[in-house]
């Protein structure tokens, strides 16, 4: 018989031999070959072939709405017609700084750029230029993009991650500078003590604590309160600012996941759902640091510019996104999300496997681990549990499920209880799937 090939698998032959492993982003690699899209509508994404599933990766948590909402369509189609991108100054950019500087507290000016890489890079830059040091902290195994600094010890691995009471500073790229290295000082996961320890030994060297309040790469776990305080207080001790990461978790509450602190950051990085679906990153905060990027100071500390950064697009698209996730959206949203987790902790439960669900809001990330995590290195998944999870994944895909490579859902407001009691109930099956391998 003759065996046709899907179309799926005949698009990525040709991307092999166009991109390196026929991609340009690692996240949409599967086995035996990524599949191409066909279409998004809500929460629902068609593939080449025809297959629809519901969407729980939602472009890596960026699109808060789901697929093609109509109000941001309609608004990017308006702006589309009279331009994207222009060498003057637009009103939308002005609008989309006022309705962010109005939703969180902790901001009074902001500067956008282009992805959540730019953000946290700017943000670093600022710090180092605010309070004229080199170095930096930020905690084991936290993903921040791809800047050399904040990407340091990101995929740490038992074999180089060294003592846990001086966790190595561990490159993520071959090559980078040893001098990246030394001025990244890498603290534990809601390790008060030992963080604080760390520091301490820092001196007034740093410029910056960086840090997610829930970081996905260390198991999607909630900072301490009690954590966030003993960085705050340090960083104001020291004279170092505390900079939050809320590229992922700006969708938590309506400011932002810092709301559930009462610690307020001096700078805020964020990128995805503010940009309603298009390239975006923006970093806030406090009025004096964020002025040591005014071009019209005497002497300017921080030179910042971006040929795409608040083009009108993202802008529009950005605006209509988040005044539709309003208060209310946002608490609906989450009650999703409760649900999510209440539903996947008891299909564990029932299926009794070795397996556990942590997160907030709106996302939640399964472990194939009988014990909750509690940082980066418990959270550290063993060989045979990356397999279960990739067994896992495999047969969520499968049910019509698309979930994030590292057993993580992001909710969109696209989605009703309907989908969220689908998700529990395929990951019941899967699980008892597993208990048969
Ligand atoms: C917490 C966090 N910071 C920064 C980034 C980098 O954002 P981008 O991919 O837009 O460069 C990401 C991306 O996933 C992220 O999750």
């Amino acid at each position: 018989m003759l065996e046709t090939k899907s179309r799926s698998a005949a698009l990525y032959e040709r991307a092999l031999q166009l991109m390196p492993g026929g991609v340009s982003r690692n996240a949409v690699l599967r086995k035996p070959h990524p599949l191409y899209v066909e279409k998004g509508e809500g929460c629902w994404v068609t593939d080449v072939e025809g297959v629809r599933r519901i969407d729980f990766a939602n472009n890596m948590a960026s699109l808060i709405h789901g697929h093609a909402h109509p109000a941001i369509v309609a608004a990017v189609t308006a702006q589309l017609r009279k331009g994207s991108a222009f060498t003057l100054a637009t009103e939308q950019e002005i609008e989309l700084a006022e309705h962010l500087i109005g939703r969180t507290p902790s901001f009074e000016m902001i500067r956008f750029v282009n992805s959540g890489t730019e953000a946290v890079m700017s943000g670093l830059k600022a710090a180092r230029a605010f309070t004229g040091r080199p170095r930096i902290a930020k905690v084991e195994g936290a993903y921040h993009g791809m800047y050399d600094y904040a990407e340091v010890s990101q995929t740490a691995k038992p074999h180089n991650w060294g003592d846990p009471e001086h966790p190595a500073s561990v490159p993520v790229c071959h090559g980078t500078p040893q001098a990246a290295l030394d001025d990244v000082v890498v603290i534990p996961h809601n390790d008060s003590e030992r963080a604080a320890r760390i520091l301490d030994e820092c001196g007034d060297s740093l410029a910056c604590i960086l840090i997610d309040v829930m970081p996905h790469r260390v198991a999607l776990l909630p900072a301490a309160p009690e954590f966030l305080r003993t960085l705050r207080g340090w960083a104001t001790a020291h004279g170092a600012l505390l900079v939050f990461d809320e590229v992922i978790t700006y969708r938590s509450e309506y400011g932002g996941a810092q709301a559930w602190y009462d610690v307020r950051p001096d700078l805020t990085a964020m990128g995805k759902i503010i940009g309603g679906g298009f390239p975006v990153g923006a970093l806030a905060g406090r009025r004096d640091v964020m002025s040591v990027m005014d071009p019209h100071a005497a002497q300017v500390r921080f030179p910042h510019s971006g040929t795409f950064s608040a083009n009108p697009v993202t802008m529009v698209a950005g605006l209509t996104a988040l005044k539709l996730f309003d208060e209310a959206a946002v608490a609906r949203l989450n009650g999703l999300g409760d649900r999510a987790r209440a539903g996947a902790a008891e299909a564990i439960r029932i299926a009794d496997v070795p397996a556990c669900v942590t997160g907030r809001g709106s996302l939640l990330r399964l472990h194939m681990k009988a014990e909750p995590p509690t940082d980066y290195r418990s959270s550290f998944a063993t060989a045979p549990e990356t397999a279960r999870l990739q067994a896992l994944l495999d047969h969520f895909f499968a049910s019509g499920i698309m979930m994030i490579n590292t057993g993580t859902a992001a909710l969109s407001t696209a989605m009703t209880e309907v989908e969220i009691d689908r998700f529990a109930e395929s990951l019941l099956d899967g699980l008892r799937k597993l208990k048969t391998l």
